[in-house]
């Protein structure tokens, strides 16, 4: 980031060394704050790289529910491009995140040990924006809030999030709206439980895969749907790996059966009839 030319010494081409308070750099990013929110638990070296590739998932979380958040309104609002302007971001976006896999993809159960005890009941189970993601996806549950009753504000936030169309109810609404048969069920369903997939919503993304010349534009944004639900497999699946490399079958620190358990959630599929439909098309 550059300083504004006003600030430069008139005459030099080196950048502005004086500034009275603190820099506009620091004003912007507050990168004093952020690299100051590093407590290691243990005396172990490796348990860094732990907090601040957790810490870095949470920023990358935090971003992509803001895409969606984006993508979901501009949907609502029949402003397809702004709408596949933030969810192409979000593809970016999830591979950045999913590259961040690779400091602690390969943790050998010693390393993990190091400072795991440290832990204590701590889990990504327990991130909300995590959740907030997942609900953005379609993948409502009111019991993923009770682990924040403590914490007011974040409480609100996914409760908010609870009660609000995901990001496939916009999808499908707008599918209605440009005279595909959605059924009511589906366009009046209690948003705050887990969307199910329907028959009907599948016969209808594969007729639209099936003519692309006449729905050029649902296609696309049916791929974007796909891309997002293809790499959020693919996050589930190296964290899984990670897991069992890190410490093979033993439970988590949020008390869950650990593998076994985050075997049954990698095995959800995002967006499911993007993914069924395929087989009639
Ligand atoms: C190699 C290091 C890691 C191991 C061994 C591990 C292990 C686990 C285990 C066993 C669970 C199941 C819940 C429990 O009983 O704790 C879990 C859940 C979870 N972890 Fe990790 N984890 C690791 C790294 C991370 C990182 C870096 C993040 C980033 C934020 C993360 C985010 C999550 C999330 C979001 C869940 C909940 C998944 C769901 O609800 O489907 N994990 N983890």
């Amino acid at each position: 980031m550059s300083t504004s030319p006003d600030a430069s010494v008139p005459g030099s081409d080196t950048p502005n060394l004086e500034y009275t308070g603190t820099t506009p750099y620091e004003d912007y990013v507050q990168a004093d704050v952020l690299t100051h929110l590093q407590h290691p638990l243990s005396d172990d070296p490796g348990e860094m790289v732990f907090l601040v590739t957790t810490q870095v998932m949470e920023l990358w979380f935090t971003v992509i529910v803001h895409e969606w958040e984006t993508a979901s309104r501009a949907l609502r609002e029949d402003r397809i491009p702004v709408a596949m302007d933030a969810l192409g971001r979000s593809v970016r976006e999830l591979e950045a995140l999913n590259a961040s896999w690779k400091p602690l993809a390969r943790l050998t159960p010693a390393q993990f040990n190091s400072y795991r005890g440290a832990l204590g009941e701590g889990s990504g189970f327990q991130s909300a924006m995590y959740r907030r993601l997942e609900f953005l996806l379609g993948e409502k549950s009111a019991s993923m809030l009770v682990p924040h009753r403590g914490a007011p504000r974040v409480h609100a936030e996914l409760e908010k999030a609870l009660h609000e169309p995901s990001l496939y109810d916009e999808v499908l609404r707008l599918l209605a709206r440009r005279g595909h048969p959605v059924p009511d069920s589906v366009l009046r369903r209690d948003l705050s439980q887990k969307y199910e997939p329907s028959q009907v919503v599948e016969d209808i993304w594969a007729q639209i895969y099936a003519h692309p010349d006449e729905n050029d534009e649902l296609v696309r944004l049916g791929e974007a749907l796909t891309d997002v639900g293809e790499l959020v497999w693919r996050w589930r699946n190296d964290h899984l790996v990670a897991t069992r490399r890190a410490m093979g079958s033993k439970t988590g620190t949020a008390g869950s059966a650990g593998v076994a358990w985050l075997e049954k959630r990698a095995r959800k599929n995002v967006f499911p009839e993007v993914w069924t439909a395929r087989s009639h098309v």
